[in-house]
């Protein structure tokens, strides 16, 4: 689902990667740790599209991500990526069910077609009471389900999760990460998180540590 290969990057004369693969298979939850700093938001990035590599190849769900123009990667990125964030960048303005349905309306899914997955979804995610409800009015796991919805509103062939239980209290955090097992065991979805979060380091079939922009050796890639 996801090869990259060689990757570095820097930033100024600084070098934040340098050499990275990471293979990860359809189905699989890979964890991505290491210290502040190490890189790991930086690679996140790359791997979503929104940041090129300076060196190294990048290959989503069979399309090689080098070749595509700017243009190309924004609907790439829309159709196949999904992003959950630390803190959820919900919309204010719009309701729950709203806010799902953005990226589908940006890859021009019609208005019926998005409405009913972005019900389905947050069904699944037991937070179809809250549909008519603006953020706001929203706790703030129940805010963070709302925006895995929204990462899945495209049927995505990875979820990018930085943080995601960052911002939650324990319970909260717990919840979310057995949602992540349980898209995983339901839709057979594909992550890669950044965590530091042991529990939900855990639950991933793989962890990855990142050190001194490489990973560490002896790690299964
Ligand atoms: N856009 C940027 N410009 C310059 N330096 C950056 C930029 N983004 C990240 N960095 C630096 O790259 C390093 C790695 O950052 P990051 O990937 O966010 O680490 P992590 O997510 O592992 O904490 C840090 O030293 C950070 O300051
Ligand atoms: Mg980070």
């Amino acid at each position: 689902m996801l090869e990259a290969k060689g990757i570095y990057k820097s930033y100024g004369t600084l070098a934040i990667l340098k050499g990275i693969d990471l293979h990860v298979a359809k189905g699989e939850i890979v964890s991505l740790v290491g210290a502040s700093g190490a890189g790991k938001s930086t690679l996140l990035h790359i791997i979503g599209t929104l940041d090129r590599p300076d060196r190294g190849t990048l290959v989503i769900d069979g399309t090689n991500i080098d070749k595509l123009s700017t243009k190309q990667l924004s609907a790439f990125r829309n159709a196949h990526i999904g992003f959950v964030f630390q803190f959820h960048h919900l919309l204010p303005e719009f309701t729950a069910l709203e806010n799902v349905c953005i990226p589908a309306f940006i890859k021009r899914v019609d208005r019926k077609a998005a409405e009913h997955r972005a019900s389905e979804l947050l069904e699944l995610l037991g937070v179809s009471h809250r549909s008519a409800h603006k953020p706001g009015e929203m706790s703030g796991g129940e805010q963070q389900r709302v925006a895995v919805a929204r990462a899945l509103v495209n049927n995505p062939a990875i979820v990018l999760a930085d943080e995601p239980s960052g911002n939650l209290d324990s319970e909260n955090a717990t919840a979310l990460h057995q949602l992540f097992v349980e898209l995983r065991a339901q839709l057979n979805q594909t992550f890669v998180v950044v965590t530091h979060n042991e529990e939900l380091a855990n639950i991933a079939d793989r962890i990855v540590h990142i050190k001194d922009g490489q990973i560490e050796p002896g790690q299964a890639q």
